[in-house]
C-alpha cells in the first residue's frame, strides 16, 4: 500500500468520525464534501502526472478503497458503537434503513413492527440505524408533547417539492399553517358542512338499495362517497363519482404515490436527494390532479363556505398566508389525509359488523330506537348514539388508517422512556396497531368488543391513554370531527336499512393479503351483500 492509499483509508476513518454523531450528516454535504475531495485529488494527479488514463485509473483505485473502508467502518459502527447498539432488533434494521423500506414496500410495515416487539419480547426495538419503535404508553406523551421534533421520515415532503401541513417540520411554518387549518374546522364551520355530508351519504344509500341485494365491492361504493364529499368540502367540486362520472383514476393515483412515499422517506439519503432528481410519473399525475382542482376552486375566492375558504386566507394572529406552492402541497394533502383514512376504516368496520352478527343487531337496536323517537338519521342525531361511538371507536383501534403511527425526533437532550434512556435525536415512533391491540392497554386486544367504550365492560379499557387514532399533540388530525361525522352517519344509515352479508367472492387469505400499509393503509375490495332488513 503507498501513501496515496494509506491516506485514502485514513481519509475514510476521518470521514466515518465526521458523520457518526446521531442523527447522521446530511446527504448532501456528505455528497458535497466527497465530490470537493475527489476534484482536489484528481487536480493534484494530473498536475503531478502527464498521463490522463493512469491518473483516473489511479483516482478510480482511491475511490474504491476509500468507499470500500468508509462502508465497512459504517456497518461496524451503527451494529457496535452505535448508542442504539443495545436496543434489541434485526442486525439487517441496524446495518440499513433498507429493511425498513423492504417492510413499507410489500406493505408490512405495521406487522413487522408487531412482530418485531414480540420476537424480541421488549418495548423498545431498534428497526433502523437511527430509529426505534416504542410500544409502551409511556413514552405518547414524553414523545409527542410540546412542538416535538418530526421525524426525519417526513423530509419526504419533497418528493413533490413542497411541505404540506403534515410534512411541514419547522413550527415556525406549521404553527401559522395549523392555525388556519383548524379555523376550518371549528365546530361552527359544521353547520355548513353537515348537509353536505348528509347529502352525500344519502346518495350512497340510493346506490346501495340499486344493488338490490346483488354482491357488490363496498370499498369501491366508499371510495365513491368519501372522494365525493372531500371534493365538495375541500374544492367545491362536484366529483360526481356516485353518479358514475367522475375520474375514476384519481383513487388509483393516490394509492402510487402514496406507496412511493412510504418507500422513499424510509431511505433518508434519497429523501434529501428528491428535489434534485426528475419527478416520478406517478407522483406527478397524483400532483398535477390536485393542483387542478384546486385552480378550479380559487377562482371562487373565499366567500364559498368550505376549507379553502379558510386555507386561502391569512392566519389572523401572523396574518401569514400560504402561497401558491404551499396551497397545491397542502391541496393534496386533502386528498390523501381526506379520503383514504375515512375509506378504509369505514370498509373495515362494515367487513366486521358483517362477520359480528352479535354487534350488527345490537347497533341496529340502537338505531331503530333513535328514529322510534322520530328523530332523522342526520349527522347530529348520530353524534351521541353511545354504542355507533363504540363501533366507531373500535374500528379506529383496530382498524388503524396509519397502523405505524408518526415519527418523532426524540429531544436533543434525550428522554427516558419505559425505563430506558433514548439518546437525543434519534427517529422513534409509537406504532398505532402494536399499541392499541396491546393487551396490557386493551384486554382482549385483538377483539371487536364495543362495550370496552360503552362502560358495559369497562375493564376492556385498562390505559386510554394509549388510545391515540387521530395522533397526539401539535401534529394530531385537524379533519377528527369531520372523519368522525361521515363515519358515524354512513355506519348509522346502512345498519338502519340493511343487513350487511360477507360475499361469495370475498375471501379472508386474499383480504389480508391486500392489506397494505403503505404509511396510510390501503385496503383490498370488500365483497359483501347488502340485504334490505324486514
Ligand atoms: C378515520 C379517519 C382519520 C384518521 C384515523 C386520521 C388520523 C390522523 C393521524 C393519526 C394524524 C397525525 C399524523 C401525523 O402526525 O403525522 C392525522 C393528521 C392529519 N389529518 Fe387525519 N385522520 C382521519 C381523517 C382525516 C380527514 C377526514 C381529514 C380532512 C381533511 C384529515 C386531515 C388531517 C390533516 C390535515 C392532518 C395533518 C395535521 C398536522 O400535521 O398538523 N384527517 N390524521
Amino acid at each position: 500500500m503507498d501513501v496515496a492509499m494509506a491516506t485514502a483509508v485514513a481519509v475514510a476513518i476521518a470521514a466515518q468520525l465526521y458523520i457518526s454523531p446521531i442523527p447522521e450528516i446530511s446527504t448532501i454535504k456528505v455528497l458535497n464534501t466527497y465530490f470537493f475531495a475527489n476534484a482536489i485529488v484528481l487536480t493534484s494527479i494530473l498536475l503531478s502526472s502527464s498521463k490522463i488514463i493512469p491518473s483516473f485509473a489511479r483516482i478510480i483505485i482511491l475511490n474504491i478503497i476509500f468507499l470500500l473502508t468508509f462502508i465497512t467502518l459504517t456497518l461496524i459502527r451503527r451494529l457496535y458503537f452505535s448508542p442504539l447498539s443495545s436496543f434489541p432488533g434485526p442486525k439487517l434494521a441496524a446495518l440499513s434503513n433498507l429493511y425498513k423500506a423492504n417492510a413499507y414496500r410489500t406493505g408490512r410495515g405495521a406487522k413487522v413492527l408487531l412482530e418485531l416487539h414480540k420476537k424480541y419480547n421488549s418495548d423498545i426495538v431498534r428497526v433502523g440505524p437511527n430509529e426505534l419503535s416504542i410500544r409502551n404508553v409511556d413514552a405518547v406523551e414524553k414523545i409527542y408533547k410540546g412542538k416535538y421534533p418530526r421525524g426525519t421520515f417526513y423530509e419526504v415532503g419533497a418528493i413533490n417539492g413542497a411541505y404540506n401541513l403534515n410534512t411541514q417540520r419547522n413550527y415556525d411554518i406549521h404553527t401559522p399553517w395549523r392555525r388556519i387549518w383548524e379555523r376550518a374546522f371549528v365546530s361552527y364551520e359544521f353547520k355548513d358542512y353537515n348537509p353536505r355530508v348528509e347529502y352525500h351519504v344519502s346518495k350512497f344509500i340510493e346506490v346501495i338499495r340499486k344493488t338490490d341485494g346483488k354482491e357488490v365491492n363496498v370499498e369501491k361504493l366508499l371510495e365513491n362517497l368519501v372522494f365525493d364529499i372531500m371534493a365538495d368540502l375541500s374544492f367545491a367540486h362536484d366529483a360526481g363519482m356516485q353518479d358514475g362520472k367522475g375520474d375514476n383514476e384519481y383513487m388509483g393515483f393516490t394509492h402510487k404515490y402514496m406507496f412511493a412515499v412510504g418507500v422513499i422517506a424510509a431511505l433518508r439519503p434519497l429523501c434529501q436527494l428528491l428535489p434534485l432528481l426528475p419527478e416520478a410519473a406517478d407522483v406527478k399525475d397524483f400532483r398535477v390532479r390536485g393542483e387542478v382542482l384546486l385552480a378550479n376552486r380559487q377562482k371562487l375566492g373565499t366567500s364559498r363556505k368550505d376549507i379553502f375558504s379558510h386555507l386561502l386566507s391569512p392566519d389572523p394572529i401572523s396574518s401569514k398566508i400560504l402561497n401558491q406552492k404551499d396551497l397545491n402541497s397542502n391541496a393534496n394533502l386533502i386528498v390523501v389525509a381526506g379520503s383514504d383514512t375515512t375509506i378504509s376504516t369505514t370498509t373495515q368496520i362494515l367487513r366486521i359488523l358483517a362477520k359480528e352478527k352479535r354487534v350488527l343487531k345490537k347497533l341496529q337496536d340502537e338505531i331503530d330506537r333513535v328514529v322510534r323517537e322520530g328523530k332523522e338519521l342526520t349527522v347530529q342525531t348520530t353524534t351521541n348514539s353511545s354504542y355507533l361511538n363504540a363501533v366507531v371507536n373500535e374500528g379506529l383501534r383496530l382498524c388503524n388508517p396509519l397502523p405505524t403511527g408518526v415519527y418523532a425526533g426524540t429531544y436533543p437532550q434525550g428522554v427516558t422512556v419505559a425505563g430506558s434512556f433514548i439518546p437525543g435525536n434519534v427517529q422513534v415512533m409509537v406504532p398505532h396497531l402494536a399499541l392499541m391491540t396491546d393487551e396490557r392497554y386493551f384486554p382482549k386486544g385483538w377483539e371487536f368488543i364495543p362495550e370496552r367504550w360503552t362502560g358495559e365492560w369497562s375493564e376492556g379499557v385498562r390505559e386510554r391513554r394509549a388510545f391515540i387514532p387521530f395522533g397526539y399533540g401539535v401534529h394530531s388530525c385537524v379533519g377528527k370531527q369531520l372523519a368522525l361525522n361521515e363515519m358515524r352517519l354512513t355506519i348509522a344509515m346502512v345498519v338502519r336499512e340493511f343487513d350487511v352479508m360477507l360475499g361469495e367472492s370475498y375471501d379472508e387469505e386474499r383480504w389480508e393479503a391486500e392489506w397494505k400499509d403503505h404509511a396510510v393503509l390501503q385496503i383490498g375490495k370488500l365483497w359483501v351483500h347488502f340485504v334490505k332488513r324486514r
